[in-house]
C-alpha cells in the first residue's frame, strides 16, 4: 500500500508558480530515466527496486541467516553512504535500545559501527566491548581504498585472526565492494573471503537498497523483501513525468522555489528519535548530492520536541533563512494513556485519557503554526508508521527527490568532487606515496 501524503499548504508558495517548472521537470524526468539501465551512468538506483540481482539478494538472506546463528556482533565498518543507510534503516525499525536490549528479546546480533570516524577512544572502547564476544565483520567500500574504514579493517581484522583460527575468522568476515577494482576486492579475493557487489551505476549515498545496506540490515531482523516492496511502491508511483500528479517531483521543485527566495537551509524535522539516523542519511544524500559550485541548501536535521529546547528559540527568531521539512508518522505502536491522579500535583491531570502520541501530535501541529507564522515554511511527509514498507517508500522517495532536485538545480548530484580535498591534505601530512609535496621534502 501506498503511504506517502505530502502536504504542501504551509509552504508559502504558488500552485501556479509550482507549475512553471513542469517542462523542465518533465525533461529531467526523461533524461534520468533514459540514463536507468545504461551501466555507465550514474542511475542505476532510479529502477533498483524492479531491478535487482536476485541471486545476490538470496545470498544476503542466507549470510544474514549465518550470522544471526554464529554472532552476538555485527561489525559494520564502511563511512558515509556505506553505512548510514544501514543505519538509518535498523534504528528506525527496531526497539529503542536494541543494542542494549538481552539477546533473548533482541533475538539478532548487536549491530555496531566504526571506520567511520577515527577516534582512537573508539576503537579501544570497542575492542573492549567486543573481546569476550562472538563477532562478524560487514567491510563495506565502494572504492575500497577509503581510509577510514581501511584503517578499522585492518585493526579488526587482527582481532579477528587472533581470536578465532585463520579459517574461521576468514568465514566470518564478509566484503562489499566493487565488482572487480579497489584494495578491498584485491584483499578479499587473497583471503577469499564471502563478497557481495556493489553495481558500478550506483553511487555511496544512493546505495541502501543494495547488499551495501541489506546485509546489516537482514542481521538485524528486519525484512528485506518488504522494504524492497516499499522502495517498489514508490517507484510505480512516482514513475509519472507530470510534475502536477507527481509530490515527489514537487517537494524537489519547492525546495529549488524556496531557495530561490534565500531560504537556503533545510531543517529535516522527526518527532520520533529512532529516526536520527534516518535524518543523517538524508543529510549525507542532500549534502553530498547538492553543495557544489557554491551552490545548493544546506541540509540539518533536528529532532522535536528535544531541539524545541534548544534550537527552537534560533528557528522561531533567528536568521530567517530556513525552511522546515517535518516527517510525520501517523500511528504509533502500542500507545501509552495518560492517567488522573488524585492530588494532580504536576498539574497534568488535564490530559487525562489522552495518548502519549496524541501530545506529540499536538507539539508537531503547534510548532508548525509557530514556525510557519515566524516564517519558516514548511513541508509535511505524512508516513502512515513505522515499517519496512513504508521505510522503503521513503528511502525511494528521498533519492529521487535528490537528484531532481540536484538537476533542477543546475549540479552534478551524483559526483562529490569536493570530498577529495580534505583527503588530498591529509595524504599529504601523513606522507602517503604518491602525495607528498616535493617542494616541502626540499625545505
Ligand atoms: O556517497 C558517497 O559516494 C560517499 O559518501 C561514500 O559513500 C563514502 O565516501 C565512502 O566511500 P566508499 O564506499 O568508497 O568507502
Amino acid at each position: 500500500m501506498f503511504n506517502i501524503k505530502v502536504d504542501f499548504k504551509n509552504a508559502r508558495v504558488f500552485e501556479k508558480n509550482v507549475m512553471n517548472y513542469a517542462k523542465l521537470v518533465s525533461d529531467i524526468h526523461n533524461e534520468l530515466h533514459s540514463k536507468a539501465a545504461d551501466e555507465n551512468e550514474p542511475c542505476g538506483w532510479l529502477n533498483l527496486p524492479t531491478d535487482y540481482n536476485k541471486v545476490e539478494f538470496e545470498r544476503i538472506k542466507n549470510a544474514a541467516k549465518k550470522i544471526q546463528a554464529n554472532s552476538d556482533v555485527l561489525l559494520v565498518i564502511g563511512i558515509g553512504g556505506s553505512y548510514l543507510g544501514s543505519r538509518a534503516v535498523i534504528e528506525s525499525l527496531t526497539n529503542t535500545f536494541y543494542n542494549m536490549q538481552d539477546k533473548s528479546a533482541r533475538k539478532t546480533p548487536q549491530i555496531l559501527y566504526v571506520g567511520n570516524n577515527l577516534s582512537t577512544n573508539y576503537i579501544n572502547d570497542l575492542m573492549d566491548y567486543i573481546a569476550d564476544k562472538d563477532v562478524s565483520i560487514n567491510v563495506i567500500s565502494k572504492s575500497g581504498t577509503t581510509t577510514e574504514p581501511a584503517i578499522a579493517f585492518r585493526i579488526f581484522r587482527e582481532i579477528m585472526e587472533n581470536k578465532y583460527s585463520l579459517k574461521e575468522a576468514r568465514s566470518r568476515i564478509y566484503v562489499t565492494t566493487d565488482a572487480n577494482k579497489g584494495a578491498l576486492k584485491k584483499l578479499a579475493d587473497k583471503e577469499k573471503y564471502t563478497t557481495f557487489v556493489i553495481p558500478d551505476n550506483i553511487g555511496g549515498r544512493y546505495s541502501v537498497l543494495t547488499a551495501v545496506g541489506l546485509l546489516p540490515i537482514a542481521v538485524a531482523g528486519i525484512n528485506i523483501d518488504k522494504l524492497m516492496e516499499g522502495a517498489r511502491i514508490a517507484q510505480d508511483k512516482y514513475s509519472d513525468s507530470n510534475l502536477k500528479y507527481n509530490e515527489c517531483y514537487k517537494y524537489a521543485v519547492i525546495r529549488n522555489m524556496l531557495y530561490a527566495k534565500e531560504k537556503n537551509i533545510e531543517i529535516l524535522v522527526t518527532y520520533e528519535p529512532k529516526m536520527y539516523y534516518f535524518i543523517e542519511w538524508w543529510k549525507q544524500l542532500f549534502g553530498e548530492s547538492e553543495g557544489k559550485e557554491q551552490k545548493g541548501i544546506y541540509p540539518s536535521g533536528a529532532e522535536f520536541t528535544t531541539d524545541l529546547h534548544s534550537l527552537g528559540q534560533y528557528i522561531q527568531e533567528g536568521r530567517r533563512n530556513l525552511f522546515e521539512t517535518v516527517i510525520n508518522i501517523e500511528k504509533s505502536s502500542n500507545d501509552i494513556k495518560m492517567k488522573l491522579e488524585e492530588d494532580d500535583l504536576d498539574n497534568l491531570n488535564y490530559l487525562e485519557g489522552k495518548t502519549l502520541d496524541f501530545v506529540n501530535k499536538k507539539a508537531m501541529e503547534g510548532t508548525i503554526e509557530a514556525h510557519t507564522e515566524g516564517d519558516v515554511p514548511n513541508i509535511k511527509i505524512n508516513i502512515e508508521k513505522l515499517d519496512a514498507s513504508n521505510i522503503g517508500q521513503l528511502i525511494y522517495f528521498f533519492e529521487l527527490a535528490c537528484a531532481m532536485s540536484g538537476k533542477i538545480l543546475g549540479i552534478n548530484p551524483f559526483n562529490q568532487p569536493g570530498v577529495e580535498k580534505y583527503k588530498t591534505n591529509m595524504f599529504k601530512l601523513l606522507g602517503k606515496p604518491g602525495y607528498v609535496d616535493k617542494k616541502s621534502n626540499e625545505e
